[in-house]
């Protein structure tokens, strides 16, 4: 046994299992993000876990708590780093920023770059560094970079062409103009983004005065500190049981819609269907955003669905529109004619406007059904704030960015 509680050969069986296990999943399709998994000894970077949780394919390591109780730093859970490798389409030679350290994606990010490249990890606490350093040097990685520094920062010392790479590894509310500047020409950043309530690691290529995506991930991060700190806005429906998850440059009237939410409510049924194995729902919800305004969602507590405030919701909310004094949400019910895993789309809705916001979200799921169903992800592409690209549509506006969803 060495000195982190697991021996070579153990370690290594742990790793061969959970890259098969990763394989299976689809998080892994390339061989050359296999063979980076194969080779970092992930253990190293969580001594204090045991090494049978490291290589859990779907754990995240929880490594540091702020003094209010709140999570602050994690190592990601390697199906999440194995897809935003993927994602990121990383190859030997290039130069990598990556916001937000740990050591373990930075290892993994050296062995993709190889000798000829080059990997700059940044974090904004210096707990942090000092523990990537320290691990990276124990597992055979001293050539990384490691760099205490606010990562929406431009870096000192960037390359002057910019980075093949930036992988942010921190939730995030803006594209902020640094990781567009730094960005190579011909480069890709991926990035944990929050928006209107949702959180999708988004990879973005450049697109002429834009940026482009060509890739989704559902995942969750801790949030961003420093200059680009923010907080989602959570908006009381109905006590602490029912809520409407904002940005916070979006207006919402508590009062008004905690009156409108214990009225009267209208139920609507979309005919519109999705399978639970059909990845529907996820794909939904983000080109909603780009679809109709203002846009959030509502999440409800399981007691408040048990007492029948609200309609089928799931735990991590459900889209919802929201005007003055009126609120819509989406629910689902089982379809009438499956036998099972097939649900209906519907509204409910309340307040005074309840009728009229319920054929708008309606009217937005139909078009959804018939113009986007099939067409894979939705698109989310970034304008800076000081482009002049006129944007038709729903725009949704960050402190830096200006994104649209199609
Ligand atoms: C999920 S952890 C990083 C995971 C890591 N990349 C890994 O190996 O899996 C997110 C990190 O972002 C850091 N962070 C938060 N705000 C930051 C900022 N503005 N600049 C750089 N790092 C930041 C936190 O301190 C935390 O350590």
């Amino acid at each position: 046994m060495s000195e982190t509680g697991v021996g070579t050969e153990a370690s290594d069986m742990l790793r061969r299992r959970m890259v098969a296990d990763l394989r299976d999943r689809g998080a892994i399709v390339s061989e050359e993000v296999e063979a980076a998994f194969l080779a970092v000894p992930r253990h190293l970077f969580a001594p204090e876990v045991p090494a049978r949780e490291v290589y859990a394919a779907s754990e995240a390591v929880f490594v540091k708590y702020n003094s209010a109780g709140r999570l602050v730093s994690s190592i990601s859970a390697p199906w999440l780093q194995a897809r935003m490798l993927e994602a990121a389409k990383v190859s030997a030679g290039m130069t990598v920023l990556e916001v937000g350290s740990g050591g373990c994606n930075a290892a993994l990010l050296a062995e993709l770059v190889g000798d000829k490249g080059s990997v700059t990890s940044v974090d904004i606490d210096p707990d942090i560094t000092a523990r990537a350093r320290t691990f990276l040097d124990k597992a055979g990685y001293a050539r990384v970079h490691v760099q205490q520094a606010d990562g929406a920062r431009p870096l000192p010392g960037a390359p002057v062409r910019g980075f093949d790479r930036i992988i942010v590894t921190v939730g995030a509310a803006d594209l902020v103009t640094a990781w567009v500047d730094q960005l190579a020409a011909d480069g890709r950043l991926v990035v944990p983004l929050r928006f209107r309530g949702l959180s999708r690691t988004i990879a973005f290529a450049r697109r002429d005065d834009h940026l482009r995506s060509d890739t989704l991930i559902r995942s969750g991060f801790v949030s961003i500190q420093g200059d680009s700190a923010h907080a989602p806005r959570s908006v009381r429906v109905a006590g602490r049981d029912v809520r409407l998850v904002v940005d916070e440059n979006q207006e919402a009237d508590a009062d008004a819609l905690t009156e409108a939410f214990s009225g009267p409510r209208h139920e609507r049924w979309t005919g519109v269907e999705l399978g639970e194995q059909e990845g529907l729902l996820p794909r939904l919800e983000v080109w909603l955003a780009g679809a109709v305004a203002p846009y959030g969602r509502l999440r409800a507590t399981q007691e408040a669905a048990e007492r029948g405030l609200v309609g089928w919701v799931l735990e991590q909310g459900m889209p919802a529109i929201w005007d003055h004094s009126s609120l819509a949400y989406l629910t689902l019910r089982s379809a009438a004619h499956a036998d099972s895993g097939r649900y209906e789309l519907g509204i409910i809705s309340h307040g005074p406007d309840r009728e009229h916001l319920a054929s708008r979200l309606s009217d937005a799921v139909a078009r959804f059904d018939r113009e986007a169903r099939n067409e894979g992800e939705p698109v989310v592409r970034a304008y800076r704030r000081d482009n002049d690209t006129v944007l038709h549509g729903v725009t949704i506006d960050k402190p830096s960015t200006r994104l649209t969803i199609t």
